[in-house]
């Protein structure tokens, strides 16, 4: 039998949707195994989600730069001789010293429909803003934050009387089923990074993927 692919899992926090990894893969619904999960802080719940050997952290306060805490978690994550590597609830910036290793095989989930509202806070900023709608995006990693080709999209409502918590539950339950699909067009090696642009099976894919619509629901349920 040929070996599963292999995922890493950088986090965090919570790590719900490490959890929805997890049990895609119990479930029968993606084809791989969790390689290792690596952390920046030590008592972060995503890490007790796994056995204790598939789980590595060091407290990223500790280290000199940026640079050195990115090299050594580089180093672990190469250990574990990851196919694909998904940065889910992972709140530090990768350089190019983790990027220049592994380009092309990073993934992270952002809560919100890229371009719009890079970086922090973002549900607060979609409400602030007026936008009819919101979401969570899916997309290759590059240096700079939460500008990689954007692989697939899942948009919810924004309602009247939203709040942040409540605008962020309803997204949350829509990134796993995200995170999911996507990483099952990873693993079946349907997805590529060329340049700005996403390959789906050998094809410039133009806009997004969309969870729940246009999207085959054979690859993105
Ligand atoms: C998610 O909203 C994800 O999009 C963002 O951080 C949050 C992580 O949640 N990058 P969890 O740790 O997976 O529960």
């Amino acid at each position: 039998m040929a070996a599963l692919p292999r995922i890493a899992v950088l986090a965090s926090g919570r790590g719900s949707n490490l959890q929805a990894i997890l049990d895609a893969i119990a479930g029968g619904r993606l084809d791989a195994e969790v390689a290792g999960v690596f952390g920046d802080r030590p008592d972060a719940m995503a890490l007790a989600r796994v056995a204790p050997e598939l789980a590595w952290s060091r407290d990223a306060r500790g280290y000199a730069d940026r640079a050195a805490f990115d090299a050594e978690i580089a180093d672990a994550v190469a250990a574990s001789r990851p196919d694909w590597i998904v940065l889910a609830g992972y709140m530090r910036i990768l350089g190019d010293v983790f990027l220049s290793r592994f380009r092309g095989r990073v993934l992270n989930i952002h809560p919100s429909l890229l371009p719009a509202h890079r970086g922090l806070r973002t549900h607060a900023r979609a409400i602030a803003a007026g936008d009819a709608e919101h979401g969570a995006s899916v997309h290759f990693v590059v240096p700079e934050l939460d500008a990689g080709a954007v692989i697939a999209q899942a948009r919810v409502p924004v309602l009247p009387g939203d709040t942040a918590e409540s605008l962020a539950a309803r997204v949350l339950e829509l990134e796993h089923p995200l995170l999911v699909g996507v990483l099952r067009l990873a693993v079946a090696g349907r997805i590529a990074e060329r340049g700005a642009t996403v390959e789906l099976d050998g094809h410039p894919l133009f806009t997004p993927l969309q969870l729940g619509s246009t999207l085959d629901p054979r690859v993105l349920p």
